[in-house]
């Protein structure tokens, strides 16, 4: 299944169930793609968008108008080109704070969107989207960082990591993630099967690849993964690359080690 059609099945469930759609969107450059294909088409067309309440999982300390904002990457390919009221679109607030100050302020902003409403248990997303970096990392959880143990926020701040871009993040914690109904990882490139092989096959704790720690408590996981990522897995051994040489991606459920053997076009 490709992110963007993951993301629709989701919303119907939801908006169904529930009346609406709780969606949390991941930074990087990895969804790209399929925020475009959701804001295009049938796609675009399958969501009520009026229902639809959007957050992010992690931002960059930099502007909305800078290249690396993630804010900035979704409006350009996805919220600029839906009909969603924008009170309904929940940024990360960067200009003018510290990290810290925004963390507090969007940990406020969750406790008063959930608190306000019986129908969700405290925070009660209805799909998480992460990506994970080479090292391990997701949303704005880095390696051995002090925000791998905030356990009383549902959001908080980090220093930048290793990898590029060297700013101050905000990120969701833990225990806003696990709690939600569905996470799914997109993740692609062969620079991360190191990082991937030791998360699925148990390898590694969250302290030294923080994406392990990403266990629903009750949702569900998936790990959507292109054949490069995939490569070092003892589940892809053997799976010989699409004839037409485009990486395809794969489903993955939560369990290390738990073999897929569909894989589709991202
Ligand atoms: C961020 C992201 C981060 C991202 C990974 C993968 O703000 O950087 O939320 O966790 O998902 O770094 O990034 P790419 O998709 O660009 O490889």
């Amino acid at each position: 299944m490709r992110t963007a059609d993951a993301i629709v099945a989701a919303a119907a469930v939801a908006i169904g169930d529930r009346g609406r759609f709780l969606l949390v969107l991941s930074g990087g450059t990895t969804p790209e793609n399929a925020y475009s294909l959701l804001s295009q088409g049938k796609r675009a067309a399958a969501i009520d968008w009026s229902k639809v309440f959007v957050f992010f999982g992690d931002e960059r300390m930099v502007p909305a108008s800078d290249a690396r904002s993630n804010l900035g990457m979704a409006q350009r390919t996805l919220l600029g080109r839906i009909a969603i009221p924008p009170g309904q679109v929940f940024p990360l607030r960067t200009e003018g704070r510290s990290a810290a100050g925004a963390a507090a302020e969007y940990d406020a902003e969750l406790l008063r969107f959930f608190a306000a409403d019986p129908r969700h248990a405290s925070p009660g997303f209805d799909l998480i989207l992460l990506g994970m970096g080479e090292d391990g990392h997701t949303a704005s959880l880095f390696p051995h960082a002090a925000a791998l143990d905030a356990q009383d926020a549902w959001a908080t701040w980090s220093p930048p990591g290793v990898l590029p871009p060297p700013v101050d993040r905000v990120t969701l914690t833990y225990p806003a993630i696990n709690s939600a109904r569905q996470v799914l990882f997109v993740v692609a490139g062969e620079k991360k099967a190191p990082a991937l092989r030791d998360i699925l096959e148990g390898r590694a704790n969250r302290a030294i690849r923080p994406a392990a720690g990403v266990q629903p408590i009750d949702g569900t996981l998936t790990w959507l993964i292109d054949r490069d990522a995939g490569r070092l897995l003892r589940a892809c051994a053997g799976i010989a690359s699409d004839p037409a040489g485009v990486p395809p991606l794969g489903g993955f459920p939560a369990k290390a080690g738990t073999p897929a053997r569909n894989f589709h076009k991202p």
